[in-house]
């Protein structure tokens, strides 16, 4: 088997304390990475590398372990830009925008759901994500959530039924049958095609106990439960989230002391999503709390037609850092090892001996440019196992 010597690394990110300054982010400087068979086999200082079949010199820029994005929305056709126009000239943002992007779905060919999907897979890997999740919720019967989970498995294994996203417009007034509908027959359906069941546990979407209702069934059937709660106000949803085990809770933009309590004692992560706080113009979450507490802190960019359209997770570093409370090495952390753990991953998110050679390098000689330089595409090539993109 080949190995690749990936050395004149300036300053490389592991995600390991053991290496480097010791610090969470564990940071080589004047670092090298042994690449074998897609596994990261060997990281330290450039003198101490050992020889390897091909060498690559990469000038001293930067290498981070490839983003994780444990939350995504990408199966839907459409857009929502008059909407986002409408929130920034002051509407607020309800659950019910939704339905708009659920009829063009489902009107939508099979091709052109899976080329919606690959763009947005291929805009995510130029901008470092090298792992990603991805919903159904824009299909809302049968047929249509089992098609779109059909499309997001050929591109990645996080796939999360999302069944109970709204209540479409059909089951107006019978939102109990609808449930009936996504624990059955729809649950029957989409379950082979998942690995994740998720909620929609909000104002205008869904409340709790039908949350724990979906979610039980879910797990019945071999799913593992996350949940999106306290976007639009604060409520149980976090503790049902905690109570049930959940991977992960997302949104979390509204938060009591009673959740974080309870998030800082069980195992289920706090996701955040800066995009959307950003796109519906909502009150930052009080990340800083969630992190003084011990809470495990993911960063994703929840990309979705509807509150956060962006695919671009150093995006999501820069607004966690400039206006949620995150040092640039948290939100660097919650983006790669922080999503990992949201995805009860430990095959990625960290650039150690066993985990998979999932990076990006930037074009920077630091980490802190990500947060540093906002906007700017820094990721100059990403590479994943053996394959490289520029
Ligand atoms: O994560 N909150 C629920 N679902 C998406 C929004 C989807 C939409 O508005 O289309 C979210 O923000
Ligand atoms: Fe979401």
């Amino acid at each position: 088997m080949t190995t690749v010597l990936h050395t004149g690394i300036g300053e490389l990110v592991t995600n390991d304390p053991a290496q480097g300054d010791g610090s969470r982010l564990g940071v080589l400087t004047d670092a090298a990475l042994v690449v074998e068979d897609g596994s990261v086999v060997w990281v330290g200082e450039r003198r101490a590398a050992p020889a390897a079949d091909e060498r690559r010199d990469l000038g001293g820029s930067a290498v981070v372990p490839g983003f994780v994005d444990s939350h995504a929305h990408l199966v839907f056709a459409g857009d929502r830009a008059e909407e986002f126009a409408a929130r920034m000239s002051g509407q607020p943002y309800a659950a019910g925008g939704i339905a708009t992007t659920v009829a063009a779905t489902r009107q939508a060919g099979d091709a052109t759901l899976a080329h919606g999907l690959a763009r947005l897979a291929r805009e995510m890997r130029r901008g470092g994500i090298t792992t990603f999740e991805c919903k159904s919720g824009y299909g809302l019967s049968v047929e249509h959530e089992a098609r779109s989970l059909a499309v997001a498995a050929k591109l990645t294994p996080e796939t999360t039924f999302l069944g109970a996203h709204v209540v479409p417009p059909e089951y107006r007034g019978r939102r109990e049958e609808y449930v009936e509908l996504v624990t059955g027959p729809m649950l029957a359906a989409c379950a082979p095609l998942a690995r994740w069941v998720d909620v929609f546990c909000d104002r205008g979407a869904f409340d709790v106990d039908e949350a724990r209702t979906v979610l039980e069934a879910g797990m019945a059937a071999g799913l593992v439960p996350r949940l999106h709660a306290g976007q639009l106000e604060p409520g149980p949803g976090i503790r049902l989230a905690v109570e049930l085990g959940a991977a992960s809770v997302d949104h979390c933009t509204y938060t009591t002391d009673a959740d974080v309590e309870a998030l800082a004692a069980g195992t289920t992560v706090a996701t955040l999503l800066p995009g959307v706080e950003f796109s519906t113009r909502s009150p930052w979450p009080d990340a800083r709390r969630l992190l003084d507490a011990g809470v495990t802190v993911a960063l994703a960019t929840d990309c979705n037609p509807g509150t956060s359209y962006t695919s671009s997770m150093a995006f999501c570093i820069a607004l966690a850092v400039r206006d949620m409370g995150f040092t640039p090495a948290e939100a660097l952390w919650s983006a790669t090892a922080g999503g990992a753990a949201a995805l009860r991953r430990t095959d990625v998110g960290r650039l150690t001996p066993g985990h998979r050679a999932d990076f990006a390098v930037l074009d920077a000689p630091s980490y802190l440019h990500l947060a540093y330089r906002p906007g700017v595409p820094l990721v100059s090539e990403v590479v994943t196992g053996t394959q490289h993109a520029s």
